[in-house]
């Protein structure tokens, strides 16, 4: 069932969120003029080509991978129901003079409408924390389905459910799926941009907020990749790559995780490795 109150409460905890992520992240539009890129080689592989393809971002936040593909030549739409990250978003676009559209939406309902529109994508594309906030998985699938254009291609790049079992002092906290059922946080979106260091930050860590503490409670789910991959199938989409990776880009899951190169962080030393993300890559048959 689409949790349309879920995704208000979520609306309200992401955009108090993003002003305190962005807080920390020194001159972005600055960094995509000089030609930086907050793309990861993972999505990259998966998205293959997009010089002049339709691209949408769907679950954009403020709109920097979005315009990191833009710069690949992408025609980039993002979509976020945050109004702090698409308004983020538009002002980093101008300000970065690189062209992309950004739409204020629930998901769902900029598919729904999409597709009634005849609205069609090379590629559609999600990350990093985008499925946790998705209630209802068939819904979804759907309505990715009817935004593809024939031979059209869906790319997923996720934190892996395994991973995000485990609280950040890698206590269990979570099951590996919750079944559809909502995972009520009290605290709100944290401030994991910060506690990522420059992981999340490649334009540079400043200072920013401190000691953010989000007024409002979010809702999130746990998927099993099985589940999502399964929903993809469902709905004819062919699974083309289905891949797993034992380290977090960027993000630090977990106190003291091991860096490499690249932003990658593995699990703490004495942690055997875990998955901790996930990758697939379906495409639209002609
Ligand atoms: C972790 S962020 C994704 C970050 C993204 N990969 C990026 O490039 O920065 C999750 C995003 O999902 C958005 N979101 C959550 N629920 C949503 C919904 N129902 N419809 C649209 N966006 C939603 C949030 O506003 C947030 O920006």
């Amino acid at each position: 069932m689409i949790r349309n109150d879920i995704h208000e409460a979520n609306r309200r905890s992401w955009n108090a969120a993003t002003r305190a992520h962005n807080s920390h992240k020194a001159d972005q539009a600055g960094f995509l003029r000089a030609g930086g890129s907050t793309l990861f080689p993972e999505e990259m592989e998966l998205l293959g080509e997009v010089d002049g393809r339709t691209l949408v971002h769907l679950q954009c936040n403020s709109g920097q991978d979005t315009l990191s593909l833009a710069r690949l030549g992408a025609r980039v739409t993002g979509v976020d129901i945050s109004d702090e990250a698409i308004e983020f978003a538009r002002r980093l676009a101008a300000d970065s003079g690189i062209p992309g559209e950004f739409e204020r939406a629930d998901v769902y309902a900029w598919m729904d409408a999409a597709a009634r529109e005849g609205r069609r994508f090379d590629r559609a594309f999600s990350s990093y924390g985008a499925v946790a906030w998705i209630s209802d998985l068939r819904a979804w699938a759907r309505g990715i389905a009817g935004i593809l254009a024939p031979g059209g291609r869906f790319v997923l790049v996720e934190f892996h459910p395994a991973a995000t079992m485990f609280d950040e002092e890698m206590r269990l906290a979570h099951p590996y799926s919750s079944g559809g059922e909502p995972i009520e946080t009290e605290a709100g979106v944290g401030d994991y941009v910060r506690d990522s260091a420059d992981g999340l930050a490649p334009s540079g860590l400043v200072d920013g907020v401190r000691d953010f503490a989000n007024p409002h409670r979010s809702f999130d789910f746990q998927w099993g990749v099985c589940e999502v991959a399964q929903a993809l199938i469902d709905v004819g989409l062919r699974m083309e790559r289905l891949r797993e990776w034992p380290y977090s880009n960027g993000c630090a899951l977990y106190r003291g995780m091991r860096a490499e190169a690249g932003r990658r962080l593995r699990t703490p030393p004495g942690v055997p490795d875990l998955p901790l993300m996930y990758g697939i890559a379906a495409t639209r048959p002609e």
